[in-house]
């Protein structure tokens, strides 16, 4: 077996080992070759000369040569006992494949979404390739067949990336988000009957925020709002209601003024904080995902200071009371032998009956909160951007909610599935804009992912991933793969959910994989939907035109120039869509070992401006 790093280092949810974690990392290949060579100099009787100086970055290199030469046999050799392809690698013109890192960590953020690796992958021919950067594997794929196993079928033989979860684990600590095997099992097991059950307070959360919401855009007139900040205090403001049972009320802090916005790593363009709990809150989900972004060298930044302490204080000041009051009533209610009601209420009231361990419950209401909001808010933004540019959609839409829910009635639970035209525009947004737009998946051990039979293998074959290496598939662009989705898949064409072309789906789920799948599939999938449904519903009972207006737009979030020629869509984008939402926080987090421009680093937002009206009131 090939020595493994991973091995040697400390528990990866012990977050504040990331230091040692770091040095171990830098000690290994960089400081004990020439330790070694020292030692072996005194051991044989030699003395230092000048000339030996030379010899330290040698033995360096010697040694990671050999290091690689080995582990390369290891793996060659275990490949083929497995009777699995090698994948096939993507060879750069630079040792380590520098020119790729530098080309991904430079155009990634810079074009429209995930275009490099399909170009890399293109390029390769192959739709399965290891990009060996910096001489780790690093494995890219568009294949269905590959996703379908890492996230399914082969669930077993995979985890979330160490890298990750430890630059987020200062904040998510061992939440369901951020830990694997039996501790999630147990997370899992533990959260999912919550989300099982319809629960019909979720409806006057949505209500009351919606409501709220679509206040602010009645008062602002005919004067454009960044709807794309109010998604995402609403979805924010809901998640706190429905996790915590307390109200965040960020929709009651200034909106940002109209003309005067610019790009901004937070929350796109407010003015000021919304108050402790969510400031924190949105700057330690920051400073998370740039860590991850940064990958291992995450810690150089940080080593005598972990940034993420303030705002974690803040976080647990706020929560702290919380729970300790919902355990208090727990306890006041078992002391005078009254039931707890776990049926109604909160999810915190749901853990509290469940659990006493307060970090349990502080962790998992973070976590949860996270996978909520920026995704729900991206899927609704998005939904109401492609609404405004395609006027039929629009209006089928819009008849289909008045005829099922005329304005001034609230919707049910009916209303919403009864809604087939509303399921398949959400649908089809989720399939162009994944809020979640890929991920990946480590293999801890080596293992083989099976093929089926195909054009470009007559049999049936498997391949060879070897051990610690990451498999990352873009659901971007398999949602948008031609030959899965047909010659029009790059068009929103919400019909194509309601016609024969639904078939695809049915015969191969796993070409749609928004929520991803698999056991680890989205527990808040139907809470969503939910959400989605009852804000579209009420703002179009309300609204009739959504027009885009891009003269407030700040200065790059539009569309460059050079996207013109670009593939799949891009040509026809009025805002630019990476800018333009906060894609999910582990979007980019696989690439980036090296180079990269400061500018890259936050999520630059820059608001969606829009301005409703209503004809026929007019
Ligand atoms: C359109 C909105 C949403 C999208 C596109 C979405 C997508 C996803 C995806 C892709 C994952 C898998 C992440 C991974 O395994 O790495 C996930 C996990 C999860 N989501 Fe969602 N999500 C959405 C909304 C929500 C909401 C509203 C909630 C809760 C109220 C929620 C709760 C969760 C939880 C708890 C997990 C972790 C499940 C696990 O690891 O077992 N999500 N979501
Ligand atoms: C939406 O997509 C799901 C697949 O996740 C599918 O089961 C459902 O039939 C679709 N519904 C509509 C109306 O588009
Ligand atoms: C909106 O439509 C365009 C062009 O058809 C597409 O590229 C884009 O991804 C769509 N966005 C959403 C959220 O569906």
């Amino acid at each position: 077996m090939a020595l493994r790093m991973e091995s040697l280092l400390p528990n990866p949810t012990d977050y504040s080992a990331y230091r040692t974690r770091f040095l171990i990392l830098i000690f290994i290949p960089f400081c004990a070759p020439p330790i070694l060579f020292l030692a072996l100099l005194q051991i044989f009787g030699y003395h230092l000369y000048l000339s030996s100086w030379l010899a330290y970055p040698l033995s360096i290199l010697i040694w990671n040569t050999a290091r690689l030469k080995y582990t390369e046999y290891v793996e060659w050799h275990e490949a083929r006992r497995m009777g699995a392809e090698p994948i096939p690698r993507l060879v750069g013109r630079w040792p380590g494949n520098l020119d790729i890192v530098y080309t991904i960590a430079t155009q990634l953020g810079a074009r429209y979404p995930h275009v490099v690796l399909l170009e890399l992958l293109e390029s390769s021919g192959h739709r399965t390739a290891n990009a060996r950067m910096l001489w780790g594997n690093q494995i890219f794929t568009l294949d269905e067949n590959v996703e379908k196993y890492v996230l399914a079928t082969g669930f077993d033989k995979f985890k979330k990336a160490v890298v990750v979860k430890e630059a987020f684990s200062s904040f998510l600590g061992e939440g369901i988000f951020n830990v694997d095997g039996d501790l999630w099992k147990t997370h899992r097991a533990t959260a999912r009957p919550f989300f099982i059950r319809e629960r019909i307070s979720d409806f006057e959360i949505f209500e009351r925020h919606a409501q709220t919401a679509l206040g602010l855009i009645k008062a602002s007139g005919s004067t454009p709002v960044d709807i794309q900040e109010l998604l995402s205090r609403f979805t924010l403001d809901a998640g706190g209601s429905f996790l915590f049972g307390t109200e965040l009320n960020t929709l009651s802090h200034p909106l940002p003024i109209p003309g005067h916005s610019s790009l901004g790593p937070k929350g796109s363009t407010s003015p000021g904080s919304f108050g402790s709990f969510a400031t924190s809150f949105e700057a330690a989900q920051q400073l998370c995902t740039r860590r991850s972004r940064l990958g291992v060298i995450w810690p150089l930044l940080e080593f005598f200071h972990d940034k993420s302490q303030k705002d974690v204080k803040v976080i647990k000041e706020f929560l702290d009371p919380l729970v300790e009051g919902a355990l208090d009533v727990k306890r006041g209610r078992e002391e005078n032998g009254l039931p707890l009601e776990r049926e109604e209420g909160s999810f915190l009231e749901y853990m509290v009956a469940g659990t006493d361990d307060k970090r349990l419950i502080e962790m998992q209401l973070l976590n949860i909160l996270l996978a909520a909001r920026d995704t729900t808010s991206a899927l609704l933004t998005f939904t109401i951007y492609n609404l405004s540019r395609y006027p039929h959609v629009l209006s089928t839409l819009r008849s289909e909610i008045l005829s099922l829910c005329p304005a001034g009635r609230s919707p049910t639970y009916d209303d919403i599935k009864k809604m087939k035209y509303l399921r398949a525009v959400l649908n089809e947004t989720l399939r162009l804009y994944p809020p979640v737009t890929g991920n990946g998946r480590a293999a801890p051990t080596s293992t083989s992912i099976p093929l089926p039979q195909s054009s470009s293998s007559p049999s049936p074959t498997s391949l060879y991933v070897p051990a610690g290496a990451i498999v990352f598939y873009s659901s971007f662009w398999i949602h948008r793969r031609k030959d899965l989705w047909g010659p029009d898949a790059d068009i929103y064409d919400p019909t194509r959910w309601l016609d024969e072309r639904l078939e695809r789906v049915v015969k191969n789920p796993f070409i749609f994989i928004p929520f991803h799948a698999g056991p680890r599939i989205c527990l808040g999938q139907q809470f969503a939907l939910n959400q989605a449904s009852y804000f579209l519903i009420s703002l179009l009972q309300q609204f009739s035109s959504l027009t885009l207006a891009p003269a407030f737009q700040p200065p790059g979030s539009l569309p460059p120039e050079s996207w013109k020629g670009e593939v799949g869509g891009a040509s026809q984008e009025k805002v630019w869509p990476a800018s333009a939402i906060t894609m999910f926080v582990k979007v980019r987090s696989f690439f980036v070992w090296g180079v990269m421009r400061v500018a890259d680093f936050g999520f630059m937002k820059g608001g969606l401006w829009m301005s409703f009206g209503n004809e026929e009131s007019a």
